[in-house]
Order: structure tokens, then C-alpha cells, then sequence
């Protein structure tokens, strides 16, 4: 038994939960169940990222004190994950005493190592708002591949990672005026010295190929010193004077903590003795991180140098997804195709988007596109109909002639551990975060059965004696297929799952599929889930 710690990046505690959160969600989520089935134990942690100049104009813009504010949003953020089906163990927040705890000692720890220095730099202000401006709220053209409209950061067209002050043309996201350069005092750290070490865990580490190169060419580039701490307005920890003056920790230094803070609290709040087992330098217990492609630098290059500063081991892998689109075009509030995940549940369900997300995902780092009538064409004719329709359509039978009784034995033994043998390939692809090749795998399945069902012709059997003990076989035989189909998919399709497991009287797992179920009384059948009404688009 494997012990794995999974975790996704924390949402910022500025806004609501959107699906490109959700997408991240489902990925870990996947996997998650996938592993708890394999009879591994798994926990599950993510928070909120509660600091951050975003959060603290987000207050002012509600006109409510920021503690107040992510509290709020906390609730609602708990809530839409449940909604979703997201097994976290712990959902949590950076605001907290725990984070605050390990955010001075990383400070303490970097102090002791020599590597904390203080400099005056200048800094973009917008001087209409009164505040330093982080690099998201500064736009221009990028300097290297000339595109308009890019943060100060990073090109999103070209992948440039550069200075803001390099911005071509910059502007105050805020105030569309252009910001002041302002001097100020901050705290950095040299995180040259750490490259060899971060080198050889890029190396040592089974990322994806694309994100290996990635971390490779960033860290030859872009690696020398670290900002890590903002001038107030600010919402976040306050750093000790006897560091600096009046300054806060950046958002990104705790925000990644949390990692370390919000498993202590899990296991402190649980009385677990488990924490040092899974940071502990030499632990063998595993230590994933779900993240998206836009914050590779911090997790790839940072996360590793703040656990070798504690003294904490570094994670058995980061997986990388891409961004979500909506029909093609990037998701986002100014093009009007922002779904928040409140909103999806008002007009479809949970496991359909799960399903279609799965038939999308990869272990590759490309965006991915919900094409919405893509997604009720996924949805309608290839789940209902080639999937949940074998149940409702053997179980009438049974409910018939049968007294929803299994028989005892199978039509056809050979056929049925044809789908029992699947099981490994499909394992392999789970493991490997390759869920589209389960959906096309189940897919060439699930057109085997139909044919066969087809080919057989249930409905023309006629009352033969004979005849009828071989049509309980035959219904048998296909309710137990139609079983492992389930526990294949169940993953990935937590609530039809139950359902199912309630109409067989069942639970089912992973290794019941090695014996068909037989002799055994199943629940008359009820729907479990009905077709998208397509008109539903209309107002989306
Ligand atoms: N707070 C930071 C993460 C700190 S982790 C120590 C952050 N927050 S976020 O809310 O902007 O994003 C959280 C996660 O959601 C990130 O992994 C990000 O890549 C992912 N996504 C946010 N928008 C997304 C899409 N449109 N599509 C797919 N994933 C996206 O970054
Ligand atoms: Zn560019």
C-alpha cells in the first residue's frame, strides 16, 4: 500500500470558482479516486489563496475588510468543490496560524543560510490608486515577440518570462494610465546558488517532457534572485521589522506553504502522526502537485528551493494541465464566456462535465476545449446512449421474467473476460493521467457490447423454456459487462457510481470484476440520468 499526498493549486480568494478550476479539480480528483481504489491511501489537500494585492482590491471594490471578504469566499469555495464531487480531506485557507508559523520559520531558515539581502529597486506604481502595481496588473506590449496586451510577468503568446520594466508601452491594469516607476526598499533572496540542486530534481523527476524543457530553459534564463516581500496596501503576513520595515510577505511564498501548513493542520486537527512521515527529507511516501501551465515557474523552480531551505523533501511529480476554452476561445470575463461552476450546475450536472473533461485529458500540457455542443453530443449520444443504456435496457427483462434475480451462470465466459482483461490497460492509463485513452478505450467496449446485445436480440426471444433460461444468462452476462464498464468509469463518474452500486445492491471495487456476480437480487431499474435538453444553450 502506497501512502500519496495529492494536492491542486490554491484558487485565489478574489472571485468564484470558475470551470477552469473545476477542470484542475476533476484531474486530481480523477486520479485520487483512481488510486483509493487501488486500495492506496490517498489524501487530498487545497485552500485558498486568501493574501495578495488582488484580494486587497477586491475588498476595497466591495467595500468590506479583506478578513471578512475571504472568509465569505472560503464558504462559498468549499461549497462548489462538494458540488463537483472533489474529494478533498482538507479544504483550507493561507490565512491562517499554521501558514503564518512556517512562513517565519522559511524566512528564519533562508536568514541563517546567507541567502536574504535588502536593495532599493523601482517599482511600477499607479499613482491614481495610491499602490505598486504586481505584474498582472500591468499590461504591454512583450518585449521579445512584440504582442499587445501582455501581463508583466510573462508572454501568454510567446512563453517570454521577463522584468516588467521591460514591458513595451506598460499600463495600470487599474487606472489604463501609465504607472510611475517609485523606489522602495525589499527583501530578496539569491536563489543562484540553488541551481545545481534544482537541476538535478528537474532531472531526477518524471515531469512531462514539454515542461522538463520548460524548467530547463527558465532556469538557465530567468534564475538569479527572488523578491519576496510587497509594500502595503496590502493583505498577508506582516514580516518581523528586524528583517524589514513595514513590509509583507509576497503572496506566492505562503501560498505555496500551504502545502506544508494546511496538511500540518489536517493531521493536527485529526491527531495523525503522519506529517514528518510524508516531509521528512528521506521519506518513500509519495507527493503530487495538480497545477496549471501558467504557474510552472513556482512551483517548478521556487517550490523546490523553499523545501530544500526546511529541509523537507521535494514532490514525487507536478502534473500539468493546460488552460480550459470555451468553444475554442480563451475563457475570460471581457469575452463573456466566463462559466462559473455555480453557474454550470444551474443548467447541467456534475459528472457529465466530469465525463466530457475526461474525454479531454491528457498527461499533455495543451489547452483543452469545452465545445458545448460537442459536450451534449458527448453527453447524449455517446453516454446515454451507448453506455447507460445497456442497464435500462437488459433490466426491463429481468424485472419481467426474472424477478430481478441474477442467474447462475453466464451466457458467455469467454465474452465476459474479454472485458475483465481490459482492466490492466485501463489501470495503466489512469496512472498515467491519460484519460482520453480510457474514454476511447471504453468507447471501442461499449460499441462491442451494443453489437453483441444487438446481434442476440433479446426482445424477439420467445417463451421457450429453453430459450428463457438462456435470456437470464444472456441478461446476466451483460449486467456483470455492464458492472465492469462501471468500475472502470467509476472514477471519473462518482454520483452515476452510486447510483448504479444502489440498483445492483452492490458495492462494487476494482477486484470484484475477477468473479461474475451471480444468484444475487438487483433493484427494479430507475433512471439514472436523462438526456440534455439541447435548447438549454439558448440562455447558457
Ligand atoms: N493562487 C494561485 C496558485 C497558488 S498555488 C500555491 C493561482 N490561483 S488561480 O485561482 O489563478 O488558479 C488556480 C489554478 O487554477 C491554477 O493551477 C491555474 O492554472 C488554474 N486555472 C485558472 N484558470 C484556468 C483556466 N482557464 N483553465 C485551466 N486552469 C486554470 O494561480
Ligand atoms: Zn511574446
Amino acid at each position: 500500500m502506497k501512502n500519496i499526498l495529492v494536492t491542486c493549486a490554491l484558487p485565489y480568494a478574489n472571485g468564484p470558482i470558475h470551470l477552469g478550476h473545476i477542470l484542475e479539480h476533476i484531474q486530481a480528483d480523477i486520479w485520487v479516486r483512481y488510486q483509493k481504489l487501488l486500495g492506496n491511501k490517498v489524501y487530498f489537500i487545497c485552500a485558498d489563496d486568501a493574501h495578495g494585492t488582488s484580494i486587497i482590491l477586491k475588498s476595497k471594490e466591495l467595500n468590506i475588510l479583506p478578513e471578512i471578504m475571504v472568509k465569505k469566499i472560503f464558504k462559498d469555495h468549499k461549497k462548489q468543490f462538494i458540488n463537483f464531487n472533489i474529494s478533498h480531506d482538507m479544504y483550507y485557507t493561507t490565512h491562517s496560524k499554521f501558514n503564518y508559523f512556517y512562513s517565519l520559520l522559511l524566512l528564519n531558515n533562508f536568514n541563517n543560510k546567507n541567502i536574504l539581502y535588502k536593495n532599493e529597486i523601482y517599482q511600477f506604481y499607479d499613482n491614481i490608486n495610491n499602490i505598486f502595481l504586481p505584474d498582472r496588473l500591468i499590461k504591454g506590449k512583450c518585449p521579445r515577440c512584440k504582442k499587445k496586451d501582455q501581463y508583466g510577468d510573462v508572454c501568454e503568446y510567446c512563453n517570454e518570462v521577463y522584468n516588467s520594466h521591460e514591458l513595451i508601452n506598460p499600463i495600470s491594469v487599474l487606472s489604463k494610465k501609465k504607472p510611475i516607476l517609485k523606489k522602495t526598499e525589499q527583501l530578496f533572496l539569491d536563489i543562484s546558488i540553488y541551481k545545481n540542486i534544482i537541476y538535478n530534481w528537474i532531472i531526477s523527476t518524471p515531469l512531462q517532457n514539454q515542461i522538463k524543457n520548460q524548467l530547463l530553459f527558465l532556469l538557465n534564463n530567468n534564475f538569479n534572485i527572488w523578491n519576496i516581500s510587497r509594500d502595503s496596501p496590502y493583505f498577508g503576513f506582516k514580516i518581523p521589522n528586524k528583517y524589514i520595515y513595514n513590509k509583507y510577505f509576497y503572496v506566492w511564498l505562503d501560498a505555496l506553504l500551504a502545502y506544508i501548513s494546511v496538511f500540518k493542520h489536517f493531521c493536527y486537527i485529526n491527531n495523525y502522526n503522519i506529517f514528518d512521515k510524508f516531509w521528512n527529507i528521506n521519506s518513500n511516501y509519495e507527493i503530487y502537485h495538480f497545477i496549471g501551465k501558467d504557474i510552472l515557474y513556482f512551483h517548478g523552480l521556487l517550490w523546490p528551493i523553499i523545501l530544500d531551505v526546511l529541509n523537507y523533501r521535494k514532490p514525487s511529480n507536478i502534473i500539468v494541465h493546460g488552460h480550459l476554452k470555451i468553444n475554442g476561445i480563451k475563457m475570460s470575463k471581457s469575452k463573456n464566456n466566463f462559466i462559473t461552476s455555480e453557474k454550470w450546475l444551474n443548467y447541467f450536472d456534475s459528472d457529465s462535465l466530469r465525463y466530457y473533461f475526461s474525454s479531454k485529458l491528457s498527461f499533455n500540457i495543451s489547452d483543452i476545449n469545452l465545445c458545448l455542443d460537442d459536450y451534449i453530443k458527448t453527453i447524449n449520444c455517446n453516454f446515454i446512449n451507448k453506455y447507460i443504456n445497456i442497464i435500462s435496457r437488459i433490466c426491463p427483462f429481468l424485472d419481467k421474467y426474472f424477478n430481478n434475480i441474477l442467474s447462475n451462470k453466464l451466457l458467455d465466459n469467454n465474452f465476459y473476460y474479454f472485458f475483465v482483461n481490459k482492466s490492466n490497460l485501463i489501470s495503466d492509463y489512469y496512472l498515467n493521467y491519460n484519460y482520453c485513452q480510457i474514454f476511447l478505450e471504453i468507447n471501442k467496449l461499449l460499441s462491442i457490447i451494443n453489437k453483441y446485445i444487438n446481434n442476440y436480440k433479446p426482445w424477439n426471444i420467445c417463451n421457450s423454456v429453453k430459450k428463457k433460461n438462456e435470456l437470464h444468462n444472456f441478461c446476466t452476462t451483460i449486467i456483470n459487462i455492464f458492472c465492469i464498464i462501471t468500475i472502470y468509469l467509476s472514477p471519473i463518474i462518482p454520483n452515476i457510481f452510486n447510483k448504479i452500486q444502489k440498483i445492483l445492491k452492490k458495492k462494487l471495487y476494482w477486484n470484484i470484476i475477477n468473479n461474475p456476480i451471480l444468484n444475487h437480487k438487483i433493484c427494479k431499474y430507475k433512471k439514472v440520468y436523462k438526456y440534455i435538453n439541447k435548447d438549454l444553450l439558448f440562455n447558457f
